[in-house]
C-alpha cells in the first residue's frame, strides 16, 4: 500500500510551491475566508477569484455582515462569477450559522456538510484549512493524482470510488497546519503538475518516485471515467 507514502513529499514539496502562487486566502486562513475562497473557486479559476475574493471581503468583512446584506449588494459583488446559486447559498448558509449556530461556522462536520452550499468536498477544505481538522477534501485533482499513483481503474466518476479514497486518505491524515498543507498540496499538484488534459509534468512531481502509472508510461490511462 502506497498511499500513505504520498503525504510526506506532498507536504515537503507544498510549502515552496504556495509561496509561488500567492494566493490571498492563504494569508489568512480564518474559517469564513476560507470558506468564501473555497465556494468562489468551485467554478472559477484562482487568478480569476482574487480581485472577486478581495472586494467582497471589503464589502462583507465577516459573516454577520453577509447573513444582513442587501440582495442587489450580494448579486453585484457576485457579478462576473457567474453561477449565482452559490452567492444565494452563502447567504442563507450565513443566515443560519447566526440563527443556528452562533454567529460562527460549525465545527462539526456533518452540521458544516448540511449547510446550503457546502458538501463533503467544502467542508474538508474549510475543516483542514481553518481549523487543522484531519479532513481531506476529495476533489477531481486528489482522484486523479491518487488514480494515477496507484494506477488504479476505479472509475472516478462514481460515489463509491470517491467514498473510498475519502476512507484510505482519512486515517492518514495529520491534524494541525499540515492538514490544511495537504489539501492545498493536492490543489496545488492538481493545477500545476499532474494534469488533467494533455501531458502531466512529472519530471517537476515530487511523487513521481511513487508513481505506478509514471513507472509504466501510462500517465494519461488514469484516472479512468465512466458513469455520467
Ligand atoms: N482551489 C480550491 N481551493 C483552493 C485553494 N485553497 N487554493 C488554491 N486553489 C484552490
Amino acid at each position: 500500500d502506497i498511499l500513505p507514502d504520498i503525504l510526506p513529499p506532498l507536504l515537503q514539496w507544498y510549502p515552496a510551491q504556495a509561496d509561488n502562487r500567492q494566493l490571498p486566502w492563504r494569508e489568512s486562513p480564518n474559517p469564513y475566508h476560507t470558506w468564501l475562497s473555497e465556494i468562489m473557486l468551485q467554478q472559477t479559476r484562482a487568478s480569476a477569484v482574487i480581485p472577486y475574493y478581495e472586494r467582497f471581503l471589503d464589502a462583507l468583512p465577516d459573516i454577520p455582515a453577509l447573513a444582513a446584506a442587501d440582495e442587489t449588494l450580494l448579486m453585484k459583488l457576485w457579478q462576473g462569477l457567474g453561477y449565482y446559486s452559490r452567492a444565494r447559498n452563502l447567504q442563507k448558509a450565513a443566515r443560519i450559522i447566526m440563527d443556528r449556530h452562533h454567529g460562527k461556522l460549525p465545527q462539526d462536520q456533518s452540521a458544516l456538510q448540511n449547510l446550503p452550499g457546502i458538501g463533503p468536498y467544502t467542508a474538508g477544505a474549510i475543516g483542514a484549512i481553518a481549523w487543522g481538522k484531519p479532513w481531506p477534501a476529495v476533489d477531481g485533482n486528489v482522484l486523479r493524482i491518487v488514480s494515477r499513483v496507484l494506477a488504479s481503474s476505479a472509475d472516478i466518476a462514481s460515489a463509491r470510488t470517491r467514498r473510498a479514497v475519502t476512507d484510505a486518505l482519512s486515517p492518514l491524515y495529520p491534524s494541525g497546519s499540515s492538514a490544511g498543507a495537504l489539501n492545498q498540496a493536492f490543489m496545488d499538484l492538481g493545477a500545476t503538475i499532474c494534469l488533467p488534459h494533455g501531458a502531466p509534468h512529472c519530471p517537476r512531481c515530487p511523487l513521481a518516485a511513487l508513481c505506478l502509472a509514471h513507472e509504466a508510461g501510462r500517465e494519461q490511462d488514469f484516472p479512468v471515467k465512466k458513469a455520467a
